[in-house]
């Protein structure tokens, strides 16, 4: 079996999914899951992107030791040095260089002739091998590049000092024989290839992204790049929980593993979702809702009398568990404080402390807290950025009846201390209710889209909230969480609100790269 070296680009490409903004604690909960799921390099972020970005990515490298930090930049000389002062504290902090090498990119985006990106690309990679000993190199949309071009240029940056080498099928555009047979050029074409790994990187617009990268993977790529549930820009990027497990399951077939720890799959895609706001759809392979859910008759009856006969995959092997443990009203601090830790979670004090307020609230209306619901309580609380004042949900109330137009009344209290109260009527109760706060915050808002899940089953279950909106004019996702929908509904906009100030009041002006 070959070691397959897992990148983990959640945090950076993952990020850059529409409307995704997680903040400096969020990421650092992702990286610290992404640490236990046994990634052994993770894409923290951007740091010439933004002061946020920036700050994120010193923190994640000045925490995560077992696992390789990196930061991307452009190839010029301000963004490596700003990934250097972001990364100097990580225990391996690895840097990741890319600039396009397709006609199209070269000549409308770079404005520069294949001779000129190839100096850049040479002298760039000089200069970040003068601070990191280990330097990746990207050929932004190498499946649309010249092969032989590619060749050439690969060469040179091995030759100055590059130790990965990726090829980045930037826009989704490549087929799994077409990208193995790039890999196979490459391995064959370059002379000092062998001194490096070789990487992909696939995008799935076409729905390919997996079958790429397998493909790559056979054909000489030594590493996989993806993200977590496979969020990422447009359609996103290869989803690493299949790759791992297709690995897995088809041990026969293939002679490659990883070393993800398959059954932290399930806890890592929930964390990565509930932080994002992007939910799993139900049908998604590993860790949609429905993938170990059998629903004709003929099946249920097979699986009963043999799991096999429909089950490629048990729900164990990856972490999705059907004994889960209860708390109750009755259950301790010390109990509560086990239970998140068995998660990964370390509370300070203070933490420990607001987090258990909340799980005894709950208790008052739900007879048994799930780990579901622990972990969503654990979650609200390690990545409340509290240090910024913004708007606080005092009161409310929504009057609905059937015969009735549904009324809300708000109090809130700003960002600079006031408190401020009012009522308006709309024709359903989040409308209201919706409306009410936006008459009371000063921020232009727009709601873009609105979601509301229970966490877990049951009557009692928690109701969990995300929205969409554009905030004087920027994309901001919020969440919120609580035993009532209406609840849950009012404290994902005041999040998404909040989001915007503290970006704002961190000026985290986010630049894209692509
Ligand atoms: O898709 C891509 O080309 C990228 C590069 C920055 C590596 O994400
Ligand atoms: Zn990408």
């Amino acid at each position: 079996m070959s070691l397959i070296k897992i990148f983990d680009t959640t945090l950076r490409d993952g990020e850059q999914s529409p409307g995704v903004n997680l903040n400096k604690q969020e990421k650092l909960e992702i990286a610290r899951q992404l640490e236990r799921f046994g990634v052994d390099r993770m894409e923290a972020g951007f740091p010439a992107s933004s002061k946020g970005d920036f700050e994120a990515v010193k923190a994640i490298a000045d925490t995560i030791k077992n696992t390789s930090v990196i930061a991307l930049a452009r190839a010029v000389k301000s963004d490596i040095d700003i990934a250097w002062d972001a990364l100097k504290g990580a225990e391996k902090p690895a840097i990741h260089v890319f600039l396009a090498t397709s006609p199209i990119h070269m000549t409308y985006k770079l404005k520069k002739t294949p001779e000129e990106v190839m100096e850049t690309a040479v002298s760039m990679v000089t200069y970040a091998k003068e601070r990191f000993s280990e330097v990746e190199w990207s050929a932004e949309d190498a499946t649309r590049s010249d092969w032989n071009f590619l060749a050439q240029i690969i060469e040179k940056v091995i030759d100055a000092g590059a130790t990965v080498i990726n090829l980045p099928d930037t826009v989704g555009y490549t087929t799994p024989k077409e990208y193995g047979e790039l890999f196979r050029f490459i391995r064959e074409t370059v002379p000092n290839i062998d001194q490096v790994a070789l990487s992909c990187h696939c995008h799935n617009d076409l729905g390919l992204a997996v079958a790429n990268s397998i493909a790559a993977v056979e054909n000489g790529a030594t590493q996989v790049e993806g993200t977590i549930n496979g969020i990422g820009e447009r359609a996103g990027n290869v989803s690493l929980e299949e790759l791992a497990v297709a690995f897995k399951i088809r041990s026969d077939f293939y002679s490659f593993e990883t070393g993800l720890k398959l059954n932290e799959i399930k806890r890592t895609s929930d964390l990565v979702s509930k932080l994002t706001g992007m939910y799993v759809q139900a049908n998604k392979a590993i860790v949609g809702r429905n993938a170990f859910a059998h629903e004709s008759g003929i099946h249920q009856d097979g699986v009963l009398k043999n799991a096999e006969t429909y089950e490629i995959i048990t729900p164990e092997m990856v972490g999705v568990s059907s004994n889960n443990l209860f708390l109750g009203k009755h259950s301790g601090r010390h109990a509560f404080k086990d239970r998140v830790k068995e998660f990964g979670i370390e509370f300070t004090e203070d933490e420990l402390k607001q987090a258990f307020d909340q799980f005894k609230k709950l208790t008052d209306h739900k007879k048994e807290v799930t780990d579901d619901d622990l972990y969503t309580i654990a979650m609200e609380v390690k990545t409340d950025s509290s240090a910024v004042s913004k708007y606080q949900l005092e009161n409310f109330q929504v009057q609905y009846g059937t015969e009735n137009v549904p009324t809300a009344t708000v109090i809130l209290k700003t960002p600079a201390g006031d408190v401020v109260e009012n009522s308006c009527s709309a024709p359903g109760s989040v409308e209201a209710l919706y409306q009410t706060i936006d008459s009371l915050v000063e921020e232009d808002v727009k709601l873009v889209d609105y979601q509301l899940n229970s966490v877990g089953g049951g009557k009692d279950a928690l109701a969990e909230s995300h929205v969409q909106l554009v905030v004087n004019g920027e994309t901001v996702n919020g969440r919120g969480s609580a035993q009532d929908v209406l609840q849950a509904s009012a404290s994902a906009f005041l999040n998404a609100v909040n989001r915007y100030i503290i970006k704002v009041k961190t000026i985290e002006k986010k630049e894209l790269v692509k």
